[in-house]
């Protein structure tokens, strides 16, 4: 036998110096679900360890976070229901606490990456990511109201912002609006690929952000989030969302869509992210807890993976927990 794949691992030493895929807490980043009472921390069920938190428990997790080497966060506002409406008109309200604490934590940490959703969801009294007309989500419409969202997440300090709402268009109307305020500095991480997934389920009992069962509003997100069984359909949202501005591509959920991500990787030069959601994270949780797996090899081998297949910048509720396994 002349080849013996064998001898490149048979020490941690050569298997260190053939190791094709480097994954560290700089590649991560953490979501954070905010809500408007400064001091809370409430547990999410679907989603054990990670809690809804007012802005003095963020600020203490995200200078937790930094001690681990996590520099990157995601906001997504937990908005009490008497603030939805049919048009989320409280996005852009100056009240907005999620717009307060993005301010509180760029004055804080100045040197940390805040990204923004920006979507409907959260604030529609619908729980739609874009607005309801006559029965329909109507994308032009909704773009307007995404641009002013975010124009003021922008304002507020956030870095990135993260249209997570899948209308056609909206990167670039976003980019525009923007730049049309001077922002020209403020990214844009485009959810390029999101999938119609089953997979989002504890984040929106976080948010409590599901579709509403009503008479004349859809109950799913089918018409605008993508049907998985497609592939080849995100390599067009990528080269839209490519043309239209986009600094980054993402795709969501992650493990599921391991092909997607590649498929981008190798289409674009534009840096490729992968949501590692809720759902995906619940369950490897849920079989831990179950003694059926171990959290840590688990949640490591998932997170290499997502990176194997070609994601530079992984999104994840295991971010902070992994920043601190190999902080140690
Ligand atoms: C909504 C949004 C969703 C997620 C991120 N942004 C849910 C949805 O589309 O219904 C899901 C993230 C996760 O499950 O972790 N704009």
């Amino acid at each position: 036998m002349l080849s013996r794949p064998r001898r490149n691992r048979s020490s941690a030493a050569v298997r260190n110096l053939v190791r094709e895929t480097e994954l560290t807490a700089g590649h991560l980043v953490q979501p954070i679900f905010l809500m408007p009472d400064a001091g809370a921390r409430l547990p999410i069920p679907s989603l054990p360890g990670t809690y809804r938190l007012g802005i003095d428990e963020v600020l203490r997790e995200i200078e937790d976070c930094r001690k681990v080497g996590l520099a990157s966060f995601m906001m997504f506002p937990a908005v009490p229901e008497e603030h939805k409406d049919k048009t989320g008109t409280y996005a852009t309200s100056e009240e907005n606490f999620y717009l307060h604490a993005a301010r509180a934590i760029k004055d804080r940490f100045p040197d940390v990456c805040l990204i923004s959703d920006a979507a409907l969801d959260p604030y529609s009294s619908d729980g739609h990511d874009g607005v309801v007309i006559d029965g329909k989500i109507h994308n032009d419409e909704s773009l307007k109201l995404l641009d002013a969202m975010a124009v003021a997440q922008a304002r507020a300090g956030f870095d990135v912002i993260g249209p997570s709402d899948m209308m056609d268009g909206r990167v670039g109307s976003i980019r525009r609006a923007l730049d049309s305020e001077g922002l020209t500095d403020t990214g844009i991480m485009a959810y390029t690929a999101k999938y119609a997934s089953a997979f989002y389920g504890p984040f929106r009992d976080a948010l409590d952000s599901a579709p509403r069962q009503l008479a004349d509003v859809p109950s799913d997100k089918k018409t605008y989030q993508m049907d998985p069984a497609n592939a080849r359909e995100a390599l067009r949202e990528g080269a839209l969302d490519a043309a239209e501005g986009a600094d980054f591509l993402m795709v969501k959920p992650a493990l599921n869509y391991l092909d997607i991500i590649w498929r981008l990787h190798d289409a674009h030069s534009l840096p490729i992210a992968a949501y590692h959601v809720s759902g995906e994270c619940a369950m490897l949780l849920a079989a831990a807890d179950k003694g059926w797996l171990d959290y840590e090899q688990a949640a490591t081998e998932a997170l290499l993976s997502i990176r194997r297949a070609g994601a530079d910048v992984i999104i994840s509720y295991f971010a902070k927990d992994f920043a601190r396994w190999n902080a140690k």
